[in-house]
């Protein structure tokens, strides 16, 4: 049997050979990703990427453990890390812990993920506490899109740069086993990585970062837009496109199914 990756080894890798990363929400492709990455994101981009909400804030628990089992059952290698959602974890450390556990409970995962820095210190020590490995997320964190006033890269303006480093350094205290830096100007990057005990994980971040994370569907090409941060690795949109169009094709000409695929 395979043991899988733990949070005190991504931990370890802190400044060494960078950590891979990207998200999965079923499991075949997980399958495919638990072959190289360090640990798979079943992240609430779910709610956009998968099930065509328009922004994360309204992803379930029910939703994140759907999805966090699935990609359990799909892999062996891999640490899994489920994001909480907006509204499971944010009112107190007892119900964080309460929807937390959970997760851990009903999925099998490794970890789980919560937005937030120096606000959510205390809630993170007090799962860290009780056994539960929290990854941090800080910079562009996408639940507070009302509060922020849409996706807006962070740091631009130097000024902020203070507040955004004393989030990783409070989430860092607390507990955390790693954190991911999302949307964020170079510089403030690399001096919260310099900074901090804990691995940076970027997402629009630079490669400043002891690792990095995207969303698998965004780098597939199966978004019909990405932002500048996404490298498109795979053409999956137009692929997938060419083969239901032949299919679409073959049907009508009777081509479909053929001898091959007719039992006589
Ligand atoms: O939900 C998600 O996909 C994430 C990553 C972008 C870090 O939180
Ligand atoms: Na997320």
């Amino acid at each position: 049997k395979i043991r899988r990756i733990t949070a005190p080894q991504i931990t370890a890798r802190k400044g060494g050979e960078p950590i891979v990363s990207l998200t999965s929400y079923h499991a075949h492709t997980a399958a495919i990703v638990d072959k190289y990455a360090d640990f798979i994101l079943v992240g609430d981009s779910l709610g956009m990427v998968m099930h065509g909400m328009d922004s994360t804030l309204g992803v379930s628990l029910d939703l994140m453990i759907t999805h966090g089992r699935a990609v359990m059952r799909g892999t062996q290698r891999a640490m899994v890390v489920v994001d909480m959602p907006f509204g499971t974890y944010e009112e107190s450390p007892q119900i964080a812990f309460r929807n937390a556990a959970r997760i851990m409970q009903e999925t099998g995962c490794g970890a789980v993920k919560l937005e937030g820095g120096a606000r959510m210190a205390e809630t993170i020590r007090f799962l860290v506490d009780r056994g539960i490995p929290v990854m941090a997320h800080i910079g562009l964190t996408p639940q507070s899109t009302n509060t922020m006033g849409g996706f807006k890269t962070q740091g631009r303006d130097e000024e902020s740069w203070p507040q955004h480093e004393a989030d990783a350094q409070a989430v860092t205290n607390a507990g955390a086993f790693a954190i991911v830096l999302e949307g964020m100007v170079e510089p403030l990057a690399a001096r919260i990585t310099k900074q901090i005990a804990i691995p940076t994980i970027g997402i629009g971040a630079s490669a400043e970062c002891d690792g990095q994370i995207l969303v698998l569907e965004d780098m597939l090409g199966l978004n019909e837009w990405t932002p500048k941060f996404v490298k498109v690795y795979g053409n999956l949109g137009p692929a997938i496109e060419q083969a239901v169009s032949e299919y679409t094709t073959e049907v009508k000409s009777r081509a479909f199914p053929g001898p091959d695929q007719t039992y006589r």
